[in-house]
């Protein structure tokens, strides 16, 4: 094991953390069809900001940053980390999958492993994603060449639970495979791993993380519509209710990004092509995904009541990733609320001191602009939608500074001291 050689296809957020820990025993190559992001990390700068410029510069000797895939071919271990999106129908996009498969395909040589750590639904590695690596490579499976399956859990933005700490689900094509796979991470994880028998188990176990999250938010937010129709506050009761041992405490909110808004569907759709209509996961889905809209409307109703002009009033909006203390945008809810209240007649600004200028100026049609406690601009009405700690530390006169005659604040995350309205 010690000598092996390993190369990371796709350094996003889960890619970039793993080429840096296993770098850390081994050579790495890390590829990524963007050459953008390659000359950045060839320059030590991680636009997710998951990994410092200190840490890239120590590893700089040990990884090979490339797009082009031929400079791997001495590698023996391929770990897959691309991204697994959905179309505009909410089926599996396998599109980076099947792609990275074929580049892999060309470079594979006779004992090689290919790990997949993408999430997907069970089956997508031996019934998709084998079969490209056997076209291309014109290697057999399992004889020649063989696969693992190995989930990635790491938290972007969070500081606690990193790729190194979590433990790690593991899999393999044989026994054998699986049992090097296991090592292989067990090396350069501090957490350890969990094997478990084959590579469905583990694509499955996976997914149902998500989904398990996402049904029980579902669950949480559609409390809080409930609550809020009795003038109850959803936060204290979920703290009350918290206080017996085994209730599952979540709070109410905005479920976007790639990974709790993406994955079920993966679920789903495997589900669906089976035959069984999977109602619980779907109707969840539905919740979360209407809470942009809910939260749009709930700040117009407050600001009816306030007595304020509705059409071409000035709302702000604080923050748009799609969570907290990371520039990730990706499927961020934040947007539907724009949307609504843009469609109402009202004009939007929004402030996020996560989303990077450079990327600033191709997002002015979200109406992004530069920290409003600096400016002058007075607002009807400010949604505080994504809880960064910059936030956090707005005070009431904070608000009052930035609002138009009586402030209308509306707090999605509860971390504002007397709102308007909260979630
Ligand atoms: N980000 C998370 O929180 C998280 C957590 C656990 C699991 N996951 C899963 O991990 C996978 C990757 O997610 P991510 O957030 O790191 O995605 P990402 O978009 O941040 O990074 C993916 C990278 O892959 C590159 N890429 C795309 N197609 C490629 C190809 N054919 N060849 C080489 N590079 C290619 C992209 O340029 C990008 O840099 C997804 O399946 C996701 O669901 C993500």
């Amino acid at each position: 094991m010690k000598n092996n050689k390993i190369c990371i296809i796709g350094l996003g957020y889960v890619g970039l953390p793993l080429a840096v820990i296993f770098a850390k025993k081994f050579d790495v190559v890390g590829v990524d069809i963007s050459k953008s992001r390659i000359n950045e990390l060839k320059n030590s700068y991680d636009r997710t900001f998951e990994v410092e410029p200190k840490k890239l510069d120590l590893v700089k000797e040990k990884i090979i940053f490339t797009s082009n895939i031929k400079d791997a071919e001495d590698c023996d271990i391929y770990i897959v980390t691309v991204p697994t999106p959905i179309d505009k129908y909410n089926r599996p996009d396998l599109t980076p999958l099947i792609e990275s498969s074929r580049a892999i395909g060309k470079v594979l040589t006779a004992d090689n492993i290919v790990i997949y750590e993408s999430t997907v639904y069970p089956g997508v590695t031996e019934d998709v994603c084998v079969p490209e690596l056997e076209k291309t490579s014109k290697l057999t499976f399992n004889e020649d060449f063989y696969c693992g399956y190995s989930p990635e859990r790491v938290n972007p933005g969070d500081r606690e639970h990193t790729a190194e700490n979590i433990i790690k689900v593991t899999s393999g094509s044989t026994p054998f495979i699986a049992k090097k796979v296991d090592n292989l991470y067990n090396q350069v994880l501090t957490a350890g791993t969990h094997m478990v028998s084959s590579i469905k188990v583990a694509e499955a176990s996976k997914v149902i993380e998500n989904t398990q999250r996402d049904v029980n938010i579902a669950l949480i937010n559609e409390l809080a519509l409930i609550f809020n129709q009795m003038n109850i506050d959803t936060n204290e009761v979920i703290e009350a209710a918290s206080t017996k041992w085994n209730f599952i405490k979540l709070k109410p909110g905005l479920v976007g990004g790639h990974c709790i808004g993406v994955d079920p569907y993966y679920l789903t759709f495997k589900s669906e092509e089976l035959g069984y209509k999977p109602d619980l996961i779907l109707a969840s889905r539905q919740i979360n995904n209407s809470m942009g809209k809910y939260i749009a409307d709930q700040t117009i109703r407050e600001m009816i009541n306030a007595g304020k002009k509705i059409k071409d009033a000035q709302v702000l909006i604080l923050g748009i990733t799609f969570k907290e203390n990371c520039p990730d945008m990706r499927n961020s809810k934040v947007l539907d609320i724009i949307a609504e209240l843009k469609k109402i007649g009202t004009k939007v600004d929004v402030y996020d001191p996560f989303i990077e200028l450079i990327e600033r100026d191709e997002l002015y049609k979200h109406g992004l602009i530069h920290n409003p406690i600096k400016g002058n601009k007075k607002y009807d009405a400010i949604v505080v939608a994504v809880s960064h700690n910059q936030f956090k530390k707005y005070t009431e006169k904070d608000y009052s500074n930035m609002s138009n005659g009586e402030s209308i604040v509306i707090d999605v995350k509860n971390i504002v001291d007397n709102p308007t309205w909260k979630l």
